[in-house]
């Protein structure tokens, strides 16, 4: 289980997280959906423990023990793994070797090809390098095929469909099941509907606060509702608000 308690995050005197709380069990995939600005990425780097975001208030728990003394490399090592809005590149590198981690994972081929080819792509792309030769979305695809092979207990996935066509939202749910039919922590960060409903649970994020959770169609249509008329960036709802 993984929870989040009372984080809160300051950055040129503006409240990004404001005593966020809420957690999660393993082989449930949750949606964080919320508009753009309202601190979606900034919880995925806390949550990874990166350098730039260890300077928030409050508790991160992993299994009951606190995580937030730990550094990226030793949260990635307890499992804690991040899918980037903005894939990274890595010049020089073929998709193959970093599939297997420069060879270090033995996997046999006929496996690296099914992964990929749930994320629908074919074993040329193998020999491909992971830089800007390939497109935005095959990136990401090669990044989601990389997460299926590690496994990991925590997999936090900002805006998995970022750079992704619409025709293939089938492949991001056959992904986001094969996770979680491993056991894994599965946390979508999302500002599309279609990817929300995807979970079993889902949280509202705004102004950097969890204002609801529930089942996922209830957040998407309190979200429908609300936040797409909401003029508010960044400042609390007024009292009364969505809090469950
Ligand atoms: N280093 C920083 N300095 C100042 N403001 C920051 C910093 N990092 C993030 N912010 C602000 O914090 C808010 C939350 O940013 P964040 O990237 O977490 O939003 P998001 O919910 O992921 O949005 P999007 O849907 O556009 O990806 C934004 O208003 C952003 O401008
Ligand atoms: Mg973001």
């Amino acid at each position: 289980m993984l929870e989040i308690k009372d984080v809160k995050l300051v950055r040129d005197n503006r409240v990004i997280l404001n005593n966020l709380t809420a957690s999660f069990d393993r082989g449930q995939v949750y949606a964080v959906l919320g508009n753009n600005g309202v601190g979606k990425s900034t919880l995925s780097y806390v949550l990874m423990g990166l350098e730039s975001h260890k300077d928030y208030t409050g508790q991160l728990l992993l299994n009951g023990d606190p995580i937030d003394a730990l550094s990226v490399f030793e949260r990635a090592v307890k499992g804690i793994t991040l899918g980037w809005q903005e894939p990274a590149r890595f010049t020089g590198l073929t998709v193959k070797e970093y599939l297997t981690l420069g060879g270090k994972r033995k996997i046999p081929k006929e496996e690296l090809a099914e992964i990929l080819s749930i994320v629908g792509l074919n074993e040329d792309y193998l020999q491909r390098f992971v830089d800007d030769t390939l497109s935005g979305g095959e990136r990401k695809r090669i990044e989601l095929a990389s997460i299926m092979i590690i496994n990991p207990e925590v997999i936090v996935l900002d805006e998995p469909d970022s750079g992704i066509d619409i025709m293939s939202m089938e492949m991001i749910e056959t992904v986001l099941h094969r996770l979680k039919g491993k056991g894994s922590i599965v946390i979508i960060i999302t500002h599309r509907e279609e990817i929300a409903v995807m979970a079993d649970e889902a949280y509202l994020l705004c102004a950097g606060r969890m204002l609801a959770s529930g089942k996922p169609e209830e957040i998407v249509e309190f979200y429908r509702k609300l936040c797409d008329k909401c003029q508010h960036i960044n400042e609390p709802v007024s009292k009364g608000g969505l809090q469950k």
